[in-house]
């Protein structure tokens, strides 16, 4: 079966002129690689103004909120809500969302937050099932947390009288969870999800010219998942402002399809008119390239809309010689899309897409515009040390320039779907993703979430396959009927609203029961034995690793012991659920009708701590740990991954105390041999098998092992390790040393600790304190350590294994940030100084009597 995949386009918030030549995103990632070109220098959330076109705002909902606890049980400690029946019994009485309402004990705080990172540990295994405190990571959430289950978000803001007329939106990109939200006294709605975008139209509610007080009661009792998931609102949150006419949310679709050397442009949108009375309006449409050049128009026919009415408005375009969006050069096109009446303009947006063809094929595998190209994947979940799932939209682009850099060229989004700035990051790196929606269901819900996710991001190039869930045990067996009804449901949905994308869905049973039955394309969640018998069975029929591997490591481990909770750096001792890298790409890297697939995980997750439990409190899955730093399993993909030339050598070599053992000495490398040389005298060279590693047993003693990689008899690269000295200093290196004064981006300090001849000391673990003054603050620490149950938030870290990292963040105010690391017991700090650059910044809804 062929399931054509036409290319993209997407709804996009950041102006054209994005489209940035691959080479100069590629081998620029964080802290990954030999060489540490430092920097992922990605133009992504933070980094650039929204443009709302005018006459529509749209401004940053995130400064100035005041935050305090509620109470999961007790409703006078929750701001009594709850405390009588009657609360929904009228409007306008909420008293915490008017004015006079005493919040002079409330903290401030900007969004995005995640409150459960703020919080200690606590070791509580009791019950079973599916949601124990084991899952997130032992932060106290959950209905046995009350205290620290339910927080209060309140603010102030100013509205004109300019606005009367106006449509006026709050939006929020998504919170953690089940959301209240009321208005000047006003209950408003409530949103169920901890992934779901959703907004209220608050026009009606809100008082023009004076103060509006809006107050929002998240309560994160309750999970959407298995692993950690924060707490609070910890996605950005709009206010957003249009005309009467306007533009439908999400409605603005870009089609295209490529002909030869053109490609023809299918434009549709919906306008809704929200005036009194019926009007004629015309819709338009300019496309820009990336440098912002108008490339071609359309104009749709002018038609009447009712009042309190819609229409569905449509042209076609054709594009000459497109620029195709592939992974290596992530072309991105824009359309401005202008409604107007009598020629005033009404409302404008503009949405970013690509062209491009995406082919699954059960002989071929994948094709991005015709060409074989395997899915070379991660799953990951939004989750980063030091801020927890409250990412700074520049995270977002510094963990996927750490998977680039790796030779990824797709994500997953499970089990959820994303953050915006996660696919806007994807579109511009040219990352593909397979985007999962979170709960499996055609109820109301459930579709409600599925259509919600496509309609946000069916414009995105990035975005290769719709997944409509993953591991429903029940709907794979027990309930394999009604499973398979179900998602046939869900897949005629997804092919109603993008007839372009394939859907799919993670499927760890039977895939010939169930889910499976009513996909476009087959995922296998692991399950090496299913795959083949299933190929030679359906041999029409698409198959990919919907999610692979499982394998662990603990970072710079080489012992796996239970007792201390490691996994080793070799195997993960046997302890991952599903193989090693080498097992599952050893497999779909050879076959060419498996498309490949999507490794768990690409970093390191809180919570799930797998394969251990407590006093571990993060997953070991990741190829790169919490922190971003690569584990050795790291380059084993960047060997077959990337083209390039490659050679990793491990383990490191300080073992004092087992002089004469035999130690593993594996290299991961894509070079025709490999020789090692323990104190300069060969042990001899030996071939790399294809998608494979050598390896060797070193009786230990003290000095260096090196290994030199050979192509066509010649030495190409070379690698050595070396007995260090004991930690005498720090090191400090930040992943950008200019960011800008946005009060929104950061930098990403990397901490080693080094001997006295400067090399790392690969098994230090010595404190690490941070200092921060100018324009600049710390919001995070991290080790990468899974057992480590230090804050995230103290200014100070022990190392795990020689590394620490720190997350410095601009202020709004131009100038330098001054940066130091003491290292406890190691001499003079090093000391870093950012530049915070003046930026254009993104507008942003004032606070009421703060300058
Ligand atoms: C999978 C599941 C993931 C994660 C993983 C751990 O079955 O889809 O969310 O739990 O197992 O191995």
């Amino acid at each position: 079966m062929k399931v054509l995949m036409p290319r993209i386009s997407r709804r996009d918030l950041i102006a054209s002129g994005l489209a940035l030549s691959t080479s100069a995103l590629i081998g620029r990632s964080a802290w990954a690689g030999a060489a540490d070109p430092l920097g992922s220098d990605i133009p992504v959330g933070s980094m650039k103004p929204v443009p709302a076109v005018a006459p529509r705002e749209q401004s940053l909902f995130d400064n100035g909120w005041k935050f305090k606890f509620g109470n999961g049980t007790d409703p006078s400690k929750d701001m009594a809500f709850g405390f009588g029946q009657a609360q929904f019994a009228h409007m306008g009485i909420f008293a915490v969302a008017k004015a006079r309402f005493d919040d002079s004990d409330w903290r401030t705080l900007n969004l995005p937050h995640d409150w459960a990172v703020e919080l200690p540990f606590v070791h509580d295994d009791a019950g079973t099932g599916d949601n124990p405190l084991r899952s997130h990571g032992y932060k106290p959430l959950g209905r046995r947390y009350s205290e620290t289950s339910v927080g209060w978000y309140r603010r102030e803001f100013d509205i004109p009288a300019s606005d009367v007329g106006r449509r006026i939106w709050v939006e929020f990109d998504g919170a953690f969870r089940d959301t209240i939200v009321f208005v000047n006294g006003c209950y408003i709605g409530r949103s169920n999800s901890g992934y779901v975008p959703f907004r209220f139209d608050v026009t009606d509610f809100l008082a023009y010219g004076v103060t509006n007080y809006i107050a929002l009661r998240v309560d994160a009792s309750m999970g959407d998942g298995w692993w950690y998931e924060g707490a609070g609102v910890y996605r950005h949150v709009w206010l957003t402002k249009t005309d009467a006419m306007h533009l439908g949310r999400w409605e603005s679709t870009v089609r295209s399809t490529v002909n030869g050397r053109s490609a023809t442009l299918a434009l549709a949108t919906v306008v809704q008119n929200e005036g009194q009375d019926a009007a004629n309006a015309k819709v338009t449409w300019k496309i820009a390239d990336a440098s912002g050049a108008t490339v071609a128009t359309a104009e749709s026919l002018r038609q009447s809309i009712p009042a309190d009415g819609f229409s569905e408005f449509s042209a076609t375009s054709r594009l000459a010689n497109p620029a195709l969006w592939s992974v290596d050069a992530p072309n991105l096109y824009s359309a401005i899309v202008t409604v107007d009446t009598d020629g005033k303009v009404r409302d404008a947006e503009r949405v970013s897409f690509g062209v491009r063809t995406a082919v699954f094929d059960a002989d071929k595998g994948f094709l991005l515009n015709g060409k074989p190209l395997k899915i070379q994947g991660t799953c990951n979940h939004q989750d980063h040390a030091g801020v927890g799932t409250a990412l700074p939209d520049r995270l977002q682009s510094f963990r996927l320039a750490a998977l680039r850099e790796m030779g990824s060229n797709a994500v997953r989004t499970s089990h959820n779907m994303p953050t915006p700035e996660w696919v806007d990051a994807c579109d511009r790196i040219g990352m593909m993703m397979m985007c999962e929606t979170r709960q499996m269901s055609s109820s109301a819900e459930g579709l409600m979430q599925l259509e919600t996710m496509i309609k946000r991001y069916r414009n995105s190039p990035s975005i290769i396959i719709w997944s409509i869930g993953n591991e429903e045990g029940q709907f794979q067996n027990q309930l394999a009927e009604q499973g398979a009804r179900v998602a046939a449901s869900m897949v005629r949905l997804c092919h109603r609203l993008d007839p372009t994308r394939v859907v799919s869905y993670a499927d760890n049973g039977d895939n010939e029961k169930g889910p499976s039955l009513a996909l476009d394309i087959i995922g296998f969640n692991y399950g090496a034995q299913r795959i083949e018998p299933f190929h030679q069975k359906y041999p029409k029929r698409a198959i990919y690793g919907s999610e692979t591997a499982s394998d662990v490591s603990t970072r710079g481990v080489y012992t796996t012991d239970r007792l201390r909770n490691t996994a080793d750096s070799y195997t993960g001792g046997g302890r991952g659920n599903n193989g090693t890298p080498e097992a599952w790409w050893g497999f779909y890297g050879s076959h060419d009708w498996a498309a490949g697939g999507f490794a768990w995980t690409g970093l390191d997750y809180r919570g799930e701590p797998s394969p251990y439990g407590w006093p571990s409190i993060s997953s070991q899955y990741g190829i790169l740990d919490t922190c971003g730093f690569p584990k050795d399993y790291y380059y084993y993909y960047k060997a077959w991954w990337r083209k390039e030339p490659s050679l990793h050598l491990f383990p490191h070599w300080n073992w004092e105390g087992r002089e004469g053992d035999e130690i593993p000495v594996w290299v991961y490398s894509n070079l025709d041999e490999v020789e090692l040389l323990v104190n300069g005298k060969s042990l001899g060279s030996q071939k790399v098998p294809s998608l494979g590693h050598v390896e060797w047993k070193v009786r230990y003693e003290p000095g260096v092992i090196e290994a030199h990689g050979l192509k066509d008899g010649k030495v190409v690269l070379s690698e050595k390790r070396e007995t260090t000295g004991s930690p005498g200093s720090v090191r400090l290196t930040a992943d950008r040393t200019e960011i800008n004064a946005d009060g929104e981006d950061v930098s990403v300090l990397k901490v080693e600790v080094l001997d006295a001849q400067g090399r790392l000391v690969p098994t230090a673990n010595n404190r690490v304190s941070f200092t921060v003054s100018g324009s600049g603050r710390l919001i995070g620490v991290g080790n990468g350590d899974p057992n480590s149950q230090e804050s995230d938030k103290e200014p100070s870290r022990s190392a795990f294994n020689g590394l620490a990292a720190a997350i410095i963040q601009s202020t709004k105010s131009p100038g330098e940030i001054q940066v130091e690391a003491r290292g406890q017991g190691l001499g003079t700090p090093a000391r870093l100084t950012i530049t915070a650059r003046q930026t254009e910044l993104r507008p942003s809804v004032p606070v009421p009597n703060v300058s």
